[in-house]
């Protein structure tokens, strides 16, 4: 299905879709994150459904979206007041936060645990097909398990399509990286997964805020059971360029020539900063500038998709500096090089 951007509750699409989550149909739509693949939250067979379809190991835990506060009630056991904060601050948009659940939250949709996540989305399609259906949805990113997240329909299509019962069509997403997911549950509120919110944003609203240990690299077993998984990967391989500016430059050029020399199609992937300092290479993907990152996180998942569609075997992306959505995107950009890096 195709939707316009403001939809009403009462449009015969959403009346549709809305009828098919509750009929335990799986069906992917936009958030202003990435797409989701959604179903029933409380329905453990429409919940399973979503694993088979993605490939998803079943040990790593959905996350829930909501459109009302009422719904929220209906899955956790309590609100505290950092919780309260950050809600009043962030939803509807791009921040997950883990509770304490309710019995009631099937065991699929947790792996098990015994906190459930859970997000408003801040996305017009994705918050009236939750009003309409009336139901919590569980929904995690629509792409096969180790692809890149989905930003179009077009990209959930070329993943899942004849697995899953439908996707709606809203247009390119805006955040492009995934939703924060903080956990409070502990003594000081921690970071498991950064993304569109950053920690600045929310160490203005809660004082000191920690990031996963084993996020930043030290290793650990990551808190958040979905980062531990090689995710986003593009076929070709890829390395990621760290250094000075200059000298980065020279370093990227020199191995455009050496892999062209033996057959490879060489792909960049930099910021507009750079754009026009790698003419040899087969294939430059350049987005916003070191001042202003988002660009690159909104476009990020469909690079890796470009990079592939063009037969891209040897990719070499430049570093950002991990501050801002910066850190959210070096988080993905390592995950989609294997950890793998060129230093200077
Ligand atoms: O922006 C997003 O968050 C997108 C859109 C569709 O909302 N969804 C998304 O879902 O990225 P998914 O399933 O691809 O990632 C969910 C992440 C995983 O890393 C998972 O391990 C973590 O959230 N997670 C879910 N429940 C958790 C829990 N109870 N405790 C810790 N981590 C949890
Ligand atoms: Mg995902």
């Amino acid at each position: 299905w195709k939707l316009p951007h403001q939809v009403d509750i009462k449009h015969p699409d959403i009346v549709e879709i809305a009828k098919r989550l509750r009929q335990g149909e799986i069906i992917a739509f936009p958030t202003e994150t990435v797409y989701g693949l959604g179903a029933n939250a409380l329905d453990a067979k429409a919940v399973a459904k979503i694993f088979v379809a993605k490939g998803r190991p079943s040990d790593n835990p959905l996350i829930v979206h909501i459109a009302t506060m009422e719904q929220l009630a209906l899955l956790v056991e309590e609100i505290d007041e950092n919780s309260r904060k950050l809600i009043e601050h962030f939803w509807p948009g791009p921040l997950t936060i883990i509770f304490k659940k309710k019995e009631m939250v099937s065991e699929l949709v947790t792996a098990g645990l015994n906190t459930v996540a859970v997000r408003m989305p801040n996305h017009p399609i994705a918050l009236t097909i939750i009003e309409a259906a009336n139901l919590p949805i569980a929904a995690p990113s629509a792409n096969r398990s180790g692809k890149p997240s989905p930003t179009t329909a077009e990209h959930v299509f070329n993943d899942l399509n004849g697995k899953i019962d439908g996707i709606v069509d809203g247009g390119p997403t805006g955040v492009g990286v995934e939703s924060t997911v903080i956990d409070l549950t502990g003594d000081v509120p921690m970071v498991l997964r950064p993304g569109g919110v950053t920690i600045e944003e929310l160490q203005e609203v809660l004082g000191e805020v920690k990031l996963d240990p084993a996020i930043v690299g030290q290793k650990e077993q990551p808190r958040s059971p979905g980062m531990k998984y090689r995710h986003y990967a593009p076929t070709g391989e890829m390395w990621i360029v760290k250094g000075d500016d200059r000298e980065i430059i020279k370093k990227i050029n020199s191995l455009i020539k050496e892999k062209s020399l033996i057959g490879k199609k060489v792909g960049i992937l930099t910021t507009n900063d750079h754009r026009e300092s790698f003419q040899e290479a087969d294939l430059i993907l350049a987005y916003g500038t070191k001042d202003n990152l988002y660009p690159l996180a909104e476009h990020l998942y469909e690079a890796l998709r470009i990079f592939d569609l063009n037969g891209i075997d040897y990719i070499l992306a430049e570093a950002v500096e991990e501050k801002g959505i910066g850190l959210a995107i070096m988080n993905r950009l390592k995950k989609a090089a294997g950890e793998k890096f060129i230093q200077i």
